[in-house]
């Protein structure tokens, strides 16, 4: 049975950790937030993904093949596959990823390598920086004594569990046959499910992490730029987005006009991709375009919004998490557009089914409600910023009669218009 350690016990490293030990392989997950780790050894997912807590007690109580504990050291004796799932985020005041907590693993590991085993970065890392681990700890371990392979998670927040065990494909980046047969076994739980492996060269595999994320947001960008035109001339996004996704050359994914891409993914990985790119003398302008474009949509949606309202009015704004079935906030749409509206003098009613604690702490001047309808108290208009599935069926009637005024914006166009027009609501769609 293979013994795997996994660094960082984030939504990708815990997920990592619960999905192989359900695979059947013994699993140490490390985490330094210490926090995060008491609540995790008493098997309570410390965010919320749907799915989590049955398999933390499934393999924490039942089949023990999951632990956690505080550091690599004395913790990793048996490893033969070290996976460092940190967090890279974007490097405060610039557009590139702070690679910090890498190296700081990837030197923990070189003090702990006792027999060969792999070192995995499964991080979202600029290319270079799997071979850049290979440095680091060669500097202190026989290189015979380990490989390094890259092998980037493509996992979505809400599905994460699913999305691990049935994934589209598994990208492994190695430089020898060896540690690619080693990763093959590994996942070969899934290959018996017939998900195809691409192996490639490190580089490669480094590079397909980001031009998948940036590919994403480039559509995205792109309806939402379509949107601003639609809106305009009187026509209808997602008329439009329907019609271009049933061409199979063009999908029907990634393709919803809307307040623009946030979460914790899309915003930095499309600025860290263009940004290697200019280290290496190549303009990624398509992805540049892409980025200016989502950073000026947040402007424009909160102006958008403020021209059609009174001064000072107080509204409401529902859904914080920067996509439904997350608690993540991070770089949410939802949490700048409202905390924009606040800037502007807007008293700002919020409720979100998950994401309320993670809110509090980003901006403390929002006042936070338990529930939708008590948001809607005395408030002049409705903004609905992720659209959670609670949102879909609300109760306009009861809602009518707590509204001081009848306007909805409907950022993620989760309505019909019809509806809520015959009710009486001044209605605001996304491109339509
Ligand atoms: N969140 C996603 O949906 C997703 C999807 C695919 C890829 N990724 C990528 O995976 C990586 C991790 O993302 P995340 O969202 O899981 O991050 P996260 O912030 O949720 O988790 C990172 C964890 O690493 C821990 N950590 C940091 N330094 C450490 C150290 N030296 N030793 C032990 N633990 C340490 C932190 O305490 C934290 O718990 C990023 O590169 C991200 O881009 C994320």
């Amino acid at each position: 049975m293979m013994n795997l350690t996994i660094v960082g016990t984030g939504y990708v490293g815990l997920v990592t950790g619960v999905c192989f030990a359900e695979f059947g392989y013994s699993v140490t997950c490390i985490d330094k937030d210490t926090e995060r780790l008491e609540k995790l050894k008493s098997g309570t997912c410390p965010f919320f993904e749907p799915g989590m807590d049955k398999l933390l007690d499934k393999h924490i109580n039942k089949t023990k093949l999951l632990s956690f504990a505080s550091s690599i050291k004395n913790n990793s004796e048996n490893t033969d596959i070290f996976f460092i799932t940190v967090g890279t985020p974007t490097r405060r005041l610039e557009d590139e990823a702070d690679l910090s907590f890498v190296w700081q693993v990837a030197d923990e590991i070189s003090e702990s390598i006792k027999k060969y085993c792999l070192v995995v970065t499964k991080s979202t890392v600029p290319v270079g920086t799997t071979s850049e681990v290979k440095k680091i700890i060669s500097n202190k371990v026989d290189q015979k004594l380990f490989d390094v392979v890259s092998n980037p998670e493509f996992l979505r927040e809400g599905s994460a569990i699913d999305d691990f065990i049935r994934p589209d494909r598994v990208v492994i980046g190695t430089d020898n046959k060896k540690s690619e047969n080693i990763m093959k076994e590994l996942y070969r739980p899934l290959f018996l499910k017939e998900t195809p492996i691409v192996a490639t060269s490190i580089e490669t595999s480094e590079i397909i992490k980001y031009a998948s994320n940036s590919f994403l947001a480039t559509k995205i960008a792109f309806i939402n730029e379509v949107a601003d035109l639609c809106e305009v001339v009187g026509a209808d996004v997602q008329q439009v987005a329907h019609a271009m996704g049933i061409d199979k050359r063009i999908g029907s994914k990634f393709l919803n006009a809307g307040p623009g891409f946030g979460g914790s993914c899309f915003p930095k990985d499309v600025k860290a991709f263009a940004s290697t790119a200019k280290k290496k003398n190549i303009d990624l302008s398509i992805i540049n375009a892409v980025n200016k474009s989502n950073q000026d949509r947040i402007i424009k949606i909160s102006n958008k919004i403020s021209s059609k309202l009174k001064n000072n009015s107080t509204i409401t704004f529902l859904g914080l998490s920067f996509k439904p079935n997350t608690d993540d906030v991070r770089d949410s749409t939802s949490m700048k557009i409202a905390s924009n509206l606040f800037d502007q003098g807007f008293k700002v009613q919020c409720y979100d089914p998950e994401a309320m604690s993670n809110s509090k702490k980003e901006n403390s001047n929002l006042v936070f409600f338990n529930s939708a309808y008590e948001a809607c108290e005395g408030s002049s208009a409705i903004i609905i910023g992720t659209e959670w599935n609670e949102f879909r069926a609300l109760n306009f009637e009861k809602i009518s009669k707590i509204l001081k005024e009848k306007i909805i914006f409907d950022l993620r166009n989760i309505y019909i218009p019809k509806d809520l027009k015959e009710m009486g609501y001044e209605y605001y769609g996304t491109g339509k």
